[in-house]
């Protein structure tokens, strides 16, 4: 990756197949058994969805777009499920034109119209969480309560469709092992009331939320999920959730950023490096780079990116406030959150932004203030004939 960002002369987003098929191996090695469905959304670049699809792993789509995308990689339709809970009537008829048989759901009224324009499909029940420890908490657009789940799933096998399980999502970036603790406490639960009611679940989806390393939080300071806990967590609760349940059960995961985070990075520049006084007096600095929050460094609000200056490697540093290139004030890093930045960098010195791979191509706006999205390269990877990908 280094040798790829020194070798770029223009900014560019570069993705490591290799970084992505490692991050990959070892989820599949720390969660023996459970099926993975790399959520589409953290990163729909087609090298890495078809590099994810030749290491085995399935999709979770929030659309029919991005089931045409998943099907273009060579995955089978079996391996990719609609995980998007909003969906209109003529989605999931496309959908099911498509092939998927596998419908997330959390109303009795997408129930409906999965049974109508999606006949015989299984659906899996989205089981609303509090997203407590999550940079971003997914708690109120999705999902439902566990009563209504026993609702949901009823009316599905009333309406001839298969309730084959549920689902949760414990937030993006989560960062405590508690959240998936509790999130398996409520599955269990749920599990046994089902089984009461007659519906016996073949299959939980644990969602996605786990977390990229690499970050820092909105303040500078590093994040430091705890990585071996969660997984230790996640193992117990599938026996555990085995245990309860009067069938066999199989496990999904559909992990975005974990997968990608890490393994992408920016070769930005410094559009200028400026010295203001505010209102009250008191100075500051601030550093404004070629790409931001429009294109490319969507989530620069809530967390921080690493930067590195590599043509300004020692010298003497001012304290910076980071931000992009656009006329818009959300596009920039928390004003508390002061970054290291050479004293001397020029505008059009390199600046590489590290651990940007999730949420970064996807999110860029097309021109916003004129600002292009940054073109893609990717580095590494093997095709199925051992040519380079
Ligand atoms: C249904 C669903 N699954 C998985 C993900 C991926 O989440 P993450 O990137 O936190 O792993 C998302 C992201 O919002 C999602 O909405």
């Amino acid at each position: 990756m280094r040798a790829a960002l020194a070798a770029a002369a223009e900014d560019a987003i570069i993705y490591d197949l290799d970084g992505i098929g490692r991050q990959y191996s070892a989820l599949c090695a720390e969660l023996p058994g459970v099926a993975i469905r790399f959520a589409m959304k953290a990163c729909p670049v087609g090298e890495v969805l078809a590099h994810l699809a030749h290491l085995g792993s399935g999709f979770d789509a929030a659309g029919p777009q991005e089931v045409v995308e998943a099907l273009r990689t060579g995955a089978a339709p079996e391996s990719i499920h609609y995980g998007n809970t909003v969906k209109s009537d003529r989605n999931i008829a496309e959908a099911y034109r498509l092939g998927v048989r596998d419908f997330a759901t959390d109303s009795i009224e997408d129930v409906a119209a999965i049974a109508e324009h999606a006949p015989g499909s299984r659906v899996f029940c989205r089981i609303a969480t509090t997203g407590d420890g999550a940079l971003w908490g997914l708690s109120h657009k999705f999902g439902c309560s566990p009563d209504d789940a026993v609702r949901v799933l009823g009316a599905a096998r009333a309406t001839g469709l298969v309730p084959s399980g549920l689902s949760v999502h414990v937030g993006s970036q989560q960062m405590t092992a508690e959240a998936w603790f509790e999130a398996i406490e409520t599955l269990a639960a749920l599990v046994e009331t089902l089984n009461r009611h007659g519906i016996v679940p073949d299959r939980i989806n644990l969602g996605g939320g786990l977390p990229a390393l690499g970050v820092l939080d909105r303040h500078g300071r590093p994040l430091e999920p705890p990585l071996d806990k969660m997984f230790t967590v996640i193992r117990e609760g599938m026996e555990r959730l085995r245990a309860v349940n009067a069938g066999p059960l199989d496990f999904l995961l559909e992990p975005g950023r974990h997968l990608v985070a890490d393994h992408g990075a920016i070769r930005a520049h410094t559009v200028r490096l400026t010295s203001r006084h505010r209102l009250d007096g008191t100075r500051e600095d601030w550093l404004y780079l070629s790409c931001g929050k429009f294109n490319g460094l969507y989530e620069m609000d809530q967390l921080q990116y690493r930067l590195e200056f590599p043509t300004h490697p020692d010298g003497q540093f001012v304290n910076a406030v980071v931000a992009g290139p656009t006329c818009d004030s959300d596009d920039a890093y928390a004003q508390d959150g002061m970054v290291r930045v050479p004293r001397t960098i020029a505008s059009g010195d390199p600046v590489w932004v590290h651990s940007c791979g999730a949420y970064a191509a996807a999110y860029a706006t097309q021109g916003f203030n004129g600002f292009s999205p940054l073109p893609y390269t990717c580095i590494g990877g093997r095709a199925p004939d051992g040519e380079g990908a």
